[in-house]
């Protein structure tokens, strides 16, 4: 038995209390190629023992079966756990390449049912829209959203991939407890107006591939090279030339990591927190892993303190980046701002 090593934070004005490092459970089915299930059902529970409370899912993971994987280890420990997922993303299993963003209201009430039947639970912690399709009126998508707290469906309320704009507009029509979008050392658009927002509103961040998909913690090089159904064979920053030249990047973080005696991922995760105190709001990340000793590599993080010295060093990392977040950018928040 582990001690818990992390520290608790509200998780927006409001909002539940976790763990200040979440775990994110979608490569436990789908994406980031084979998954040992009996390995990252272990690593569920010791993430829960490191103090890990925010578990992150989302009805598109795996066509829903991510949902009814994490499900038995959410109702087994259902007073400790925050149990977050998504719904907008439409997928079709017939054609895998296939993607809708759905945010109209009957789209959003026939999802929640689905997603709770899956989970196995009365009643979801933190219900995040995924995407957003601006073809509806965000006052209607978030009205719907709010109907669901009131039936007792949901208890609080997020949302993905939005511009400041968005998320203040949101806000205004019921409080949103956290923004989940990608923030790492190579990926900081969204310091540009959905931080500053939160921060001025008492939004939690909850900053997905905090590890660049891996690629910050120097575990591959080029994901052209892994596995067939990877996800990541075809990301425009982790692929050919562009994998090369971003290698190169990882230099300073290695430098740190070294000085510290820790890792790169440790880096990269301990840049995070510190970034966020410098915009002055609370961040949970949720680094993805299905592994145990990677979860007790990156809960360990918390403990690490980059120097200004650091931070100096790792401030033009993403300014230098080679390539998008994705291959199609119109549906992120920088896509639309
Ligand atoms: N809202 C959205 O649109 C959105 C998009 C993407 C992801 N997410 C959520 O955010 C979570 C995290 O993002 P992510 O999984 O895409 O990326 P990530 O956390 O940046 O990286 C995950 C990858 O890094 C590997 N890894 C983890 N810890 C490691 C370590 N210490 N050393 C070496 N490799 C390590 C994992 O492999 P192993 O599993 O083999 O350890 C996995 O391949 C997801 O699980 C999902 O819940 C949300």
């Amino acid at each position: 038995m582990t001690h818990p090593v992390l520290p608790t934070t509200e998780l927006g004005t409001g909002g539940p209390l976790v763990g200040v490092q979440g775990l994110g459970c979608m490569g436990m089915s789908e994406f980031y190629g084979p998954t040992d299930s009996d390995e990252a059902l272990a690593t569920l529970g010791a993430a829960l023992e490191a103090g890990v409370t925010l578990f992150d899912t989302a009805d598109m993971y795996g066509f829903g079966r991510n949902e009814e994987f994490v499900g038995p280890f959410v109702r087994a420990n259902r007073d400790k756990v925050v149990i977050a997922t998504k719904f907008a993303i439409e997928r079709s299993e017939q054609d895998p390449t296939r993607r809708a963003v759905r945010n109209d209201p009957a789209y959003i009430r026939a999802a929640v049912d689905a997603s709770l039947r899956r989970l196995g639970v009365d009643e979801i912690d933190l219900y995040y829209m995924h995407r957003r399709n601006p073809d509806v009126p965000l006052a209607e998508s978030v009205g719907a959203m709010a109907g669901l707290v009131e039936a007792g469906k949901v208890r609080h309320l997020g949302l993905s991939e939005v511009t400041g704009a968005e998320l203040r507009e949101a806000h205004a029509v019921h409080p949103i407890a956290a923004v989940q979008s990608e923030w790492s050392v190579f990926a900081r658009d969204v310091e540009r107006s959905a931080v500053p927002a939160a921060a001025e509103l008492g939004v939690a961040f909850v900053p997905y591939s905090p590890l660049g998909r891996g690629f910050l913690t120097g575990a591959f090089q080029d994901a052209g090279k892994l596995s067939d159904n990877d996800f990541r064979r075809t990301h425009p920053r982790y692929t050919g030339d562009n994998a090369a030249a971003n290698g190169e990047l990882l230099a300073p973080l290695r430098e740190i990591a070294q000085a510290h005696g820790g890792t790169l991922a440790q880096v990269a995760l301990a840049w995070v927190h510190q970034r966020a105190e410098v915009h002055g709001l609370t961040v949970v990340p949720i680094p993805g892993t299905r592994k145990r000793s990677r979860l007790a590599e990156n809960t360990a993080a918390a403990t690490l303190r980059l120097t200004e010295a650091d931070l100096a060093l790792l401030e033009p990392v993403s300014g230098r980046v080679a390539g998008d977040r994705y291959a199609d950018m119109s549906n992120t928040s920088v896509g639309r701002e």
